[in-house]
């Protein structure tokens, strides 16, 4: 096909490897993923792998299939990084407390629109609802903002790992 543009070039592994960390992050307890109401293992592994894409940390409480789910969801070849909640409401004052902004994703009144999101500028939490029954009502009260991803679909919301990994690239600012 002939055009202006050159064809894109898929960059090889290896190019890739050259251009990625060579571990992990370490954890400076600047974004965190909070999936605190987990239902599907699944999605804990889909946002591994986006918390490993932006330096962010994954915090679940041990709910007791969660922590062999985390470990089957981590499909990098390095350690990511995990923080176990205990009681997920005591977890997120503790993080207010120490002076982290903890942000709602959900679906509400009074809530942002992603595109007017400004990136994370101090230690931030990402807090993401059940699958089937989103944030519970206490824990939006101890939250500072919400932020909605408009939708112009049938459906009625976003996979949760969806939702989580679009807040969380737009907090780090990297789109
Ligand atoms: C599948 S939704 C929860 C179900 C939802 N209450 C419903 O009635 O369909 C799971 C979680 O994903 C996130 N979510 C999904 N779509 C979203 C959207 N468009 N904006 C913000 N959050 C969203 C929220 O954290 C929500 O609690």
């Amino acid at each position: 096909m002939s055009g202006a543009r050159p064809a894109a070039r898929v960059r090889s592994r290896r190019e890739l490897a050259a251009a990625r960390r060579r571990r992990a992050h370490s954890c400076w307890d600047h974004l965190y993923a909070a999936p605190l109401w987990p239902m599907h293992g699944a999605n804990l592994g889909t946002l591994l792998r986006t918390c490993d894409a932006v330096g962010a940390c994954l915090a679940v409480p041990r709910l007791p299939w969660v922590p062999e789910a985390v470990a089957r969801g981590n499909t990098l070849r390095r350690r990511s990084c995990v923080h176990w909640t205990g009681d997920q409401l005591d977890w997120l004052r503790a993080r207010r407390e120490q002076g982290a902004r903890v942000v709602a994703v959900e679906l509400a009144d009074e809530a942002v629109r992603l595109a007017e999101l400004p990136p994370a500028r101090r230690p931030t939490v990402v807090v993401l609802g059940h699958e089937r029954t989103g944030v519970p009502p206490e824990a939006l009260e101890l939250v500072d903002e919400v932020v909605e991803i408009p939708m112009v679909g049938t459906g009625h919301s976003l996979n949760v790992a969806v939702a989580g990994s679009l807040v969380l690239y737009k907090l780090a600012g990297l789109v």
